[in-house]
């Protein structure tokens, strides 16, 4: 017997403050035209002041819920991708925990950076097929325009913030790629390339959370190639090939680098889910955010192969390859 990890619901959160791109030519040397044309972004949210992590993924994962048409009771594990904790300790996954209600469980966080949800979708699936747990929610939640440096025209104009979720739960297939739910995973890192995208403090070092610093340019170079190659790994490990896949949803970081990727892939831009006009870059929030504005949409749809595929900070990178 075969156990998949299936998904049986999806939410996001988003938090109320749209930041168009013209408010940052008040204080920056910057424009609508370069940030739109450079990186595809057109706006993004910001969170609240005193509105944190844990609350856009609360919401995210009531709303993950109720699509899945469960309580929070039903879940046994929550696992929660962020770099942009509340706080140092205790997890975000254990605040979400409380806030939904739950007393019984267990939850945590995972960070890889902007490759956080493909990690702790691959983790919440090894729970899943080791029996450790049954139905799962996978929150990817992020505060970024905490860790920007609002002088550096570079990076502050590219992230946003937001929160998606999934509901997961252990079915029984058949090991074929017919079934639904997580078909493969491919995770990779590299510690070597360090100073590409970091943030410049931390508990351990300099004692206060610090700015984020990236770059840019190098980075770029090293995410198509990368991203394309892990998607490649993904389907080869689900046995499939690029003309079974009816959605790409990758990390929402640049438009270009989702365009180079596609088209590395051999796949047209119309299997491509696109969010990162409206949403910026929200690092492990964005592959869960655009599932579920995907599915809003109409494009991804039961039965669906979808690849997920994200790269980030360390660097970290790596795909998934599942049948919605
Ligand atoms: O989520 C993790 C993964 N993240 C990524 O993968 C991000 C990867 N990198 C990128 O998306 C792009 O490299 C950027 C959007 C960050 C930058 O685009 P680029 O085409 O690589 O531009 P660049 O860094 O080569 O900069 C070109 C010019 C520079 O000016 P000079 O040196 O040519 O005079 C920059 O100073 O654009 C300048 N520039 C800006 N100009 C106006 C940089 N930021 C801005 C800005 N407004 N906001």
């Amino acid at each position: 017997m075969t156990v998949r990890a299936v998904i049986k619901g999806v939410g996001h959160y988003l938090p109320e403050r749209v930041v168009p791109n013209s408010e940052f030519e008040a204080t920056l040397d910057t424009s609508d035209e370069w940030i739109r044309t450079r990186s595809g972004i057109e706006r993004r949210h910001f969170a609240a002041e005193g509105e944190t992590t844990s609350q856009l993924g609360a919401h995210a994962a009531r709303a993950a819920l109720k699509d899945a048409g469960l309580e929070a009771d039903d879940i046994d594990m929550i696992i929660v991708a962020t770099s942009t904790p509340d706080l140092t300790f205790p997890s975000v996954g254990t605040m979400i925990q409380k806030e939904l209600g739950m007393t019984k469980g267990f939850a945590f966080d995972v960070q890889a950076v902007c490759a956080g949800f493909v990690y702790a979708l691959s983790n919440a699936n090894a729970q899943i097929v080791s029996g450790q747990a049954k139905r799962v929610l996978v929150i990817g939640a992020e505060t970024f325009s905490r860790i920007m440096d609002w002088t550096d025209r570079s990076t502050c104009v590219l992230f946003g913030d937001g929160a998606g979720a999934l509901v997961l739960e252990a079915q029984e297939g058949t090991g074929t790629s017919d079934d639904r739910g997580i078909l493969s995973v491919d995770l990779n890192s590299d510690g070597n390339y360090r100073d590409m995208l970091y943030v410049d403090g931390g508990v351990s070092s300099t004692g206060d959370s610090g700015k984020l610093r990236m770059q840019g340019n190098a980075l770029f170079r090293q995410a198509v190639s990368k991203l394309a190659s892990t998607a490649e790994t993904a389907m080869d490990k689900a046995g499939i090939t690029a003309a079974d896949i009816d959605w790409v949803v990758p990390h929402q970081a640049n438009i270009r680098i989702i365009e180079g990727t596609a088209k590395k892939l051999g796949l047209p831009m119309d299997k491509i889910v696109v969010t990162v006009q409206d949403h910026g870059n929200t690092s492990a929030a964005s592959i869960p955010l655009a599932m579920s504005v995907g599915k809003a949409r109409g494009q991804i749809k039961q039965g669906d192969i979808c690849v997920a595929e994200a790269i980030g900070g360390g660097l970290a990178w790596g795909a998934v390859v599942l049948r919605w």
